[in-house]
């Protein structure tokens, strides 16, 4: 099986880290999450196809350096296309039915599982879909067991159909790709499954966890979420309290690290006390008090910042 994972956008939400790295290589609990997403693939995906705009060659030159143990080829859009735009613009290098992945997204969700319904169902699209509480800030599905007969825009409290939404992942058979028009910007959610709605669109709910890294906040959350796993911090120069992840060549001198904390590679700290942020990778602070903060690449904090906190806005406030 082939796949195909959308990372060409240009990630505003999350500038200014955006501006120098692409969000598809802003890691996640140390690991790019692009290269953690291809690398979790179940083993049937034997080539992926990277939809690229914004920082292509970035991304081209990460994975020519890593070995994904798959096919990993790059198709860069002179123009951004959109969703649907992108996805068509690999047809040519993809074959068979689909997955196909928003490049920002971290999950639980069982590849297998949802093909084998896929399958089952004769569906010419199948889309995971997730539930949330509130779904009034997005698009949900409308099901009629699992055929997807609607979709729902911000639907106001109490009228909602469902409060499943779509998580950005996809199968796909070859059809729906030709359905796209060649070259033009398309948004597949907006344009594509509207029109496939009742006529052969199936929805896959699933549990676990999910979260879209595409905001500050979320970032933060899902970097915590892997760390409840992947949490294996320990450094002579730091007491840690909590979860937290440190860089095997991190520099730190007394200081206290966590919770839900990732130290970058190369990144020193004196004297700080750091909760609730990653610091990328080369990141420095001394005598600060860092808190639910992103410190990007090479970011040195100026000495003794008694509170760093990251506001909802995304703005830094000393
Ligand atoms: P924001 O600007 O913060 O909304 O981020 P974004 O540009 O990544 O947009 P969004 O999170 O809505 O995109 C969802 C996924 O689709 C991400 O993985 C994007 O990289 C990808 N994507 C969005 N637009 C395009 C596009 O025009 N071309 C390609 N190849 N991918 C896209």
């Amino acid at each position: 099986m082939e796949a195909i994972i959308l990372v060409g956008g240009f990630g505003t939400r999350l500038r200014p880290l955006t501006l120098a790295t692409p969000k598809a290589l802003l890691p996640l609990a140390n690991v790019p999450m692009l290269e953690r997403l291809v690398r979790s693939l179940p083993e049937r995906v034997t080539k992926v196809a990277l939809a690229v705009h914004h920082q292509a060659d970035a991304i081209a030159a990460h994975f020519a350096a890593v070995d994904c143990e798959r096919m990993v080829i790059t198709v860069p859009e002179p123009e951004p296309l959109g969703t649907g735009g992108a996805m068509r613009n690999c047809r040519d290098h993809i074959s068979g039915t689909t997955l196909v992945f928003n490049g920002d997204i971290i999950s639980s969700l069982n590849v297998e599982a949802m093909l084998e319904q896929h399958r089952a169902t004769g569906a010419l699209g199948t889309l995971a879909l997730w539930e949330v509480a509130d779904p009034s800030r997005y698009g949900v599905a409308e099901l009629d067991g699992n055929a997807i007969i609607g979709f729902q825009e911000k639907p106001a409290p109490g009228e909602e159909k469902s409060n499943l939404i779509n998580a950005g992942t996809y199968l796909l058979e070859p059809q729906v790709l030709e359905m796209i028009p060649a070259g033009h910007k398309v948004s597949v959610e907006r344009e594509i499954f509207t029109q496939l709605a009742s006529a052969g669109l199936h929805g896959f709910p699933f549990g676990g966890y999910w979260i879209d890294a595409g905001t500050p906040e979320s970032y933060l959350a899902a970097n915590a979420m892997l760390l409840e796993r992947e949490a294996t911090a320990a450094h002579p120069g730091a007491s840690v309290r909590g979860n937290a992840l440190i860089a095997a060549d991190a520099e730190i001198t007394s200081s206290i690290v966590g919770p839900d904390t990732v130290i970058g590679t190369g990144v020193s700290l004196d004297k700080c006390v750091v909760r609730r942020s990653v610091l990328l990778a080369g990141a420095s602070a001394t005598g600060a008090v860092i808190e639910d903060c992103i410190l990007g690449p090479g970011v040195a904090v100026g000495d003794d910042c008694s509170r760093m906190v990251l506001t909802a806005e995304g703005e830094l406030r000393f």
